[in-house]
């Protein structure tokens, strides 16, 4: 299984020319610390090598016990037939199961332990030698279905220490470990630098499956980080080359580019037939081109629309794995096609290329890094990543690559699964009915914070309350009052004057919260019932329309005539005539009044006359009682 851990061959006879570049360099393990709290005998850290699946918790630690299992020690059979599960109780710490090396890969051990409810592996090495990466597993059908669902992390340790672990456990002592992520990547300032291994080959199986699924996942994350400046974002391509001796080979001569000295493995593994290491050489090539003319434009991000565009229009399936393509691609993207071309130069130029050149050299480690041997493998802040290549675990790593409070919101958001907020909210307020949460998972574990809705900031503790204050209230979930649309109609029972009230709107009857009813006014209303009306009922309304000419007046709830200003003229006339008549007959009953008076006065006078002598006789008025009205 050695050849494993060394690249991407898995035919011997690759083996030496994928070696030719390694031999100047050296590979270093990635140690995590691997504290043992108790017991007191052997507290201290120890060396640990995280494996290249499963996700471990960047940024956080992992505390538990060790167990080891009295059967299945290597953890190559399914732990289920022999009765043994590694679930830890409810408040118990989490359980790491320690297995031994060999009869079968890596990852069985490690998905076996997952099976039955371990939270961690730890794999003994059986020999006495320097820490090992453990890889996933390459091109195998059968095991790629597992290796993808693998989420507890692993770690091989070395022989002496898992040989002291043994000696504790066999005697009955509790052994408490963590393992601690929080330091395992550096982070030196406020940017991050990440650079990715990677290959445009899109044929080799369970790992270029994965790398052009992470691809097209992480896109998203990586374009935000890079845009906003928190990132320096730097894509690799690995290639080898041919022994002096061997370059006019045939193998030589497909696989390779100027003259043996760049090469890649032939996708199919097969010389006569597909396409050949020589056409993925080239197309890396061109991504490291594509790469550094965005970068030219100050927009490197562009990259991963076009890596993620060439796998989707471009696949080897369909036979479209080459330059057309991959050109309509550029060309869609708007990047310089001659800077590119020019940047690739001539692959049958018996002379080196400074593009790769330099990715050659950045093959070999400097410092803490080590040489880059695996395919993918990612970088952060100059330390090799461990664990699946998934979108949250990298993000979370990357995100570790911060230092505290300095870390972008992405990094805080639910964008990064940690997934503690599937379990009981985490401890944290909800409002089931409205389906808010103030749960967010963060790459540094979830935190209790009150939720923003619709641009309202919930306000409270996170954990018992979150509640709306201040403006905006009725836009928090309704104000928890009735809410209902129709035809693009809104109507909200939610009043807010300074306290939030449910009341129907009007048109409406019903508690306000649960229910409002629309009111059928034609019925219980009695409205627009005049004999020219006919009323419909709508939803909050009604309509009400008049027969002939006639107008609704809806505060008056009657029908008039369309005509308002005729009718207004034929109105005052009318009034005119009406005062005109009034004065004339007050006038003539002051007339009438006025020649009564005057009357009776002359009839006083006449009848006193008869038993006395007046001074004015010939006033005596000479009439006929009969006729007297007529005189008026
Ligand atoms: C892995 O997970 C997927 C989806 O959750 C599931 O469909 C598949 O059966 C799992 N594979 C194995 C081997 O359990
Ligand atoms: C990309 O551009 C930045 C600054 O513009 C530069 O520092 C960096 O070296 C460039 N990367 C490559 C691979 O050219
Ligand atoms: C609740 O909200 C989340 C995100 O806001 C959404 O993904 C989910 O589908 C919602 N669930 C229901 C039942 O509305």
């Amino acid at each position: 299984m050695g050849y494993r851990n060394l690249g991407f061959f898995p035919f011997p006879w690759l083996l030496w020319l994928s070696l030719v570049p390694l031999c100047m360099g050296r590979f270093v393990v990635e140690k995590n610390s691997l504290r043992v709290t108790s017991p007191e005998k052997i507290r201290g850290t120890y060396d640990s090598a995280i494996g290249n699946f499963g996700i471990p918790q960047y940024g956080g630690s992992l505390a538990g016990v060790v167990v080891y299992p009295k059967e299945n020690q290597k953890g190559c059979k399914d732990f289920g037939d022999f009765h043994i599960s590694f679930q830890s109780k409810p408040g118990s710490l989490p359980i790491f199961v320690m297995v031994d090396r060999g009869d079968c890969l890596f990852a069985l051990k490690v998905w076996n332990a997952q099976k039955v409810g371990a939270s961690a592996v730890l794999v003994a090495d059986h020999l006495d030698e320097p820490l090992i990466t453990m890889d996933s597993p390459e091109e195998d059908g059968s095991t790629a279905t597992y290796v993808e669902n693998i989420t507890i992390p692993s770690a091989l340790i070395r022989k002496g220490f898992s040989e002291q672990l043994k000696k504790e456990i066999n005697a009955g002592e509790m052994v408490s470990l963590s393992l601690d992520w929080r330091e395992a990547v550096p982070h030196p300032d406020d940017r991050v630098e990440y650079e990715l291994w990677t290959n445009s080959n899109d044929e080799c199986g369970f790992k270029c499956d994965m790398l052009m699924e992470f691809l097209k996942d992480f896109k998203g994350a990586a374009q935000i980080l890079e845009r906003r400046r928190y990132t320096q974002f730097t894509p690799h391509y690995i290639t080898w080359f041919c022994p002096q001796a061997f370059t006019l080979s045939r193998q030589c001569k497909s696989q390779c580019i100027n003259h043996g000295r760049y090469c890649a493995p032939d996708p199919e593994q097969d010389f006569n037939s597909g396409y050949d290491g020589k056409d993925v050489v080239i197309e890396n090539l061109r991504q490291l081109c594509v790469f550094r003319a965005a970068n030219n434009t100050g927009k490197p991000w562009i990259w991963w629309d076009y890596v993620t565009d060439f796998q989707i229009r471009c696949p080897m399936k369909e036979k479209k794995y080459n330059k057309e393509c991959a050109h309509s691609v550029i060309k869609s993207l708007g990047l310089d096609m001659d800077s590119i071309e020019k940047c690739m130069g001539d692959p049958d130029a018996d002379s080196e290329n400074p593009v790769l050149k330099e990715e050659q050299q950045a093959q070999i480690g400097k410092g803490s890094r080590g040489d880059v041997t695996i395919l993918p493998t990612l970088v952060v802040n100059n330390r090799q990543y461990r664990g699946k290549l998934a979108k949250g675990a990298v993000l979370k790593a990357i995100c570790a690559g911060f230092e505290e409070a300095t870390e972008p919101s992405i990094c805080l958001s639910s964008d990064i699964e940690t997934n503690e907020c599937l379990e009981n909210n985490g401890g944290c307020w909800q409002d089931r009915a409205a389906n808010l949460t103030a749960c967010k998972d963060t790459y540094r574990g979830r935190v209790c914070e009150c939720p923003l809705v619709d641009g309202v900031q919930l306000k409270g503790d996170g954990y018992t309350i979150c509640e709306a204050r201040g403006p905006g209230r009725c836009n928090v979930n309704n104000g928890g009052c009735w809410q209902e649309s129709r035809n693009g109609l809104s109507m909200s029972a939610c009043v807010d004057n300074g306290e939030v009230k449910c009341k129907c709107p009007p048109g409406f009857k019903g508690d306000g919260v649960k229910t409002c009813e629309d009111i059928n006014e034609c019925k219980e209303k009695k409205a627009c019932q005049c004999s020219e009306c006919s009323c419909t009922n709508t939803w909050g309304s009604y309509d009400c329309s008049c027969s002939g000419d006639l107008l609704y007046m809806r505060d008056h709830d009657t029908c008039i005539s369309k005509n308002a200003s005729a009718a207004k003229s034929s109105w005052s006339f009318f009034w005119v005539i009406l005062i005109g008549l009034a004065i004339a007959a007050g006038g003539a009953y002051m007339v009438y009044k006025y020649r009564l008076r005057a009357y009776m006065d002359s009839e006083i006078r006449a009848i006193m006359a008869q038993y006395m002598p007046l001074d004015s006789q010939g006033e005596v008025p000479n009439h006929v009682h009969g006729d007297r009205l007529d005189r008026l």
